[in-house]
């Protein structure tokens, strides 16, 4: 069971309003009582946070805004005291602008050995003005910024397939991948327990850059056609980063991998390449008994083949809240306490996102004035972006910031979150942090979870229901209607079952 902490917004120990990680230290004993056994921490390497931290300027250290590397020394040595694995986030399709080598990029000279750590091209046209090809950015505009040259005048262009601070790296140079696995080597000798790869269907480009034939510009937005991802020597770069890792015992990697197709999805999973891969079929799927299903049905079929490990996630610091998804308000939230118990009912890894276990709905009013997701900009202000699932934990207390930190926090905190704090829900039976917790501690210790797979049921219209081999049997209600639960004893419900019916937007457990 796997916790993703966004830094930022987790808990800040210095008081400027933004998390670090001896926020995170203070929390262990808090996500030790919520019963999880791993750490994502989204980066916290050195960063100017063009994009909160995915923009890299130095790989091997830690950025002063959360703490320096002795806070991560710290949090290391703490979490392992508590028997928490700690995950980093590292980030090796891009660097930040920053980079030393993107410095000497920009100083060198055309077709020369600097500029060929990235992704340079003259561009096309006459006079080199067009972009060499119409790649657009995924958080909008082109994929291609221009450079000057050392005489001033308008010269190459390198790639960036997020924002301009985010140069795409050039896997195909040997010097990229050895860079990579010192960075690898360096953060497992000082004892984090593994890693979590952004864009890991990503580093890889197609030979040529050929065109795209859709051009989508909207933010995210994944299809197996785009030649931007899922190149077939991008299984070669895994390759090389699992026989690093094999030299670690126990060290876990977790791609970043939106693949849509079963097939290839798994290609990412065999057994000399990742560990697991977020699969983000359920993050995608709505409140629906048969899309539910099926979304289960492919995230088991795509690892099947390899043996590999599935993974579920209902959200993340890039996809809004579950509790808004579907549907926001009391209903949001009973849906969302449902779906968590669906997912921790599955066989293999569970990634919470945290904030999930309070069921914080996203906050889709943030003034204007306070977006710093670069889609915003870059789209020309018609996409806000993701800063609405990054708004800061509340902790305790009656107002903002909910003791999250001193100062004022760096995205604004919804006053009506008083009611969510950990400190409202810790003691109260019936919250959804008390839910999160008996079905955590449940899923770790009752035989009934045991077997690798799971068998569908017949359930009335608009439900769903599996049973593992230990025994466990899930049961969703996505209908409207109260609906008679099969034989057995409730081990834990979203809503109490009265006279054996199950509400509806409610799940239960029996054995
Ligand atoms: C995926 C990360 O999850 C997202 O937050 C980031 O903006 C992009 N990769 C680019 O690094």
């Amino acid at each position: 069971m796997f916790y993703q902490v966004y830094p930022r917004s987790f808990a800040d120990s210095d008081g400027d309003g933004i998390g670090d990680l001896r926020g995170i230290r203070d929390k262990l004993g808090y996500l030790e009582l919520l019963g999880v056994d791993a750490l994502w921490i989204c980066p916290v390497m050195r960063s100017p946070m063009a994009d909160g931290g995915y923009d890299v300027s130095d790989p091997r250290d830690i950025d002063p805004l959360f703490g320096g590397m002795a806070a991560m020394d710290e949090l290391i040595a703490d979490a392992h005291d508590r028997r928490l694995k700690v995950t980093m986030d590292l980030v090796p399709n891009h660097t930040s602008d920053r980079h030393p080598w993107f410095a000497a990029a920009l100083a060198g000279a055309p077709g020369g050995r600097e500029r060929d750590r990235y992704i340079f091209r003259d561009g096309r046209g006459l006079d080199g003005a067009i972009p060499p090809n119409n790649w657009p950015s995924i958080f909008g505009g082109p994929a291609w910024t221009r450079v000057a040259e050392a005489d001033g005048r308008p010269g190459q262009w390198y790639l960036h397939i997020f924002a301009p601070e985010q140069p795409d790296l050039n896997w195909a140079n040997p010097e990229v991948a050895a860079d990579f696995e010192q960075t690898l080597r360096f953060w497992l000798d000082r004892g984090v327990d593994g890693f979590r790869l952004d864009v890991a269907h990503g580093m890889a480009k197609p030979d040529g850059l050929p065109d795209m034939e859709r051009v989508d510009t909207k933010m995210l937005v994944h299809d197996d056609s785009d030649p931007r991802f899922n190149n077939p020597a991008v299984h070669e770069i895994h390759r090389r980063i699992r026989k690093v890792l094999d030299e670690y015992p126990d060290a876990v990697s977790i791609g970043e991998v939106w693949v849509d197709d079963n097939i290839r999805f798994g290609e990412y999973v065999r057994p000399d390449e990742l560990h697991l891969a977020f699969n983000f079929r359920l993050a995608e799927t709505p409140f629906s008994a048969d899309a539910v299903r099926a979304a289960i049905d492919n995230s088991l079929a795509a690892v099947a083949p390899v043996g590999a490990v599935p993974t579920w996630t209902l959200s993340n610091h890039d996809i809004a809240r579950e509790v808004t998804r579907y549907g926001g308000g009391p209903v949001g939230v009973a849906r969302a306490r449902a779906m968590m118990m669906v997912e921790l009912a599955l066989p293999g890894a569970v990634f919470i996102y945290n904030g999930a276990e309070l069921g914080l709905p996203n906050v889709d009013d943030l003034p204007e004035a306070v977006l710093r997701d670069p889609v915003w900009e870059r789209s020309g202000h018609t996409e806000r972006g993701r800063d609405g699932c990054r708004v800061p934990i509340p902790w305790e207390g009656v107002a903002p910031p909910f003791g999250f930190t001193r100062a004022e926090s760096w995205l604004p905190m919804p006053p009506e979150w008083a009611a969510s704090t950990v400190e409202a829900q810790l003691e109260e039976l019936g919250s959804t942090l008390s839910l999160y917790r008996m079905a955590i501690e449940l899923r770790g210790v009752r035989p009934e979870f045991a077997g690798p797979r799971i068998e569908w049921y017949g359930s009335p219209a608009g439900c769903l229901a599996f049973r593992r081999p230990g025994g466990l049997v899930c049961v969703l209600n996505a209908s409207p209607v109260p609906i008679s639960l099969p034989p057995g004893d409730v081990l834990l419900a979203s809503v109490a079952p009265e006279n054996g019916q199950l509400p509806a937007n409610a799940a239960a457990w029996l054995v």
